[in-house]
């Protein structure tokens, strides 16, 4: 899969991407905001896990961000089975270096629209950290509107945070 935008592509992950996704990944700011399961350190060893995961998985729900072909980031989603299987929960994350040049959101609102159109999807939705004011106003200008502040559902870090909902809808078809 390869999205061609203004500012970067949204690509297929490759074995070649190992070495700038470790360098860029390996940040704590970029670990703060995301789940978990997300590593740090970031080793080259998890790099080589989660690509080749990226890869192997069917359909392909994620993908990298890259600008004159280096990977600087990731952007997928999470489909959801049974009775949800028409939402997916979309996450993100950028190299530090490059925040701020409006490349996030381009790659947001064309993946936003790719897993629309690939998996007749109706909502998208991210569930990022209150104090993660970056992550909502990316939100807020790819389209997605603030339904919820989930109250203290989330620990980071030692510390308990509130998470804020914001969807994406496909409104229904008229006529
Ligand atoms: C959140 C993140 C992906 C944003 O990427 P980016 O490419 O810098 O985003 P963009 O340049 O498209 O837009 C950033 C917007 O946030 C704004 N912003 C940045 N820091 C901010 C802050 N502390 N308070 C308010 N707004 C802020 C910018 O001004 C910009 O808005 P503008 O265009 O109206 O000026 C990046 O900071 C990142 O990877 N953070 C760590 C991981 C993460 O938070 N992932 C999301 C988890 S839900």
């Amino acid at each position: 899969m390869q999205l061609t935008l203004k500012t970067c592509e949204v690509r297929s992950w490759r074995t070649s991407d190992v070495e700038p996704l470790v360098r860029h990944a390996n940040n704590r700011k970029i670990w703060l905001n995301l789940r978990d399961a997300f590593p740090h350190p970031y080793t080259s060893r998890d790099a080589r896990d989660y690509i080749r995961l990226a890869r192997q998985r069917t359909p392909e729900t994620a993908f990298a961000i890259a600008v004159q072909d280096e990977a600087l980031g990731s952007i997928g989603f999470v489909l959801h089975p049974d009775v949800e299987r028409v939402s997916a929960e979309i996450g993100y994350w950028l190299a530090e270096p490059f925040w701020g040049r409006g490349i996030t959101t381009e790659a947001l609102v064309a993946i936003t629209r790719y897993a629309i159109d690939a998996h007749g999807l109706t909502r998208i939705y991210a569930l990022p950290f209150a104090w993660n004011a970056a992550s909502c106003r990316v939100l807020e200008k790819a389209g997605y509107v603030l339904e919820a502040r989930l109250r203290r559902s989330a620990i980071k870090d030692g510390t308990i945070t509130d998470q804020m909902q914001y969807a994406f809808i496909v409104p229904p078809a008229t006529g």
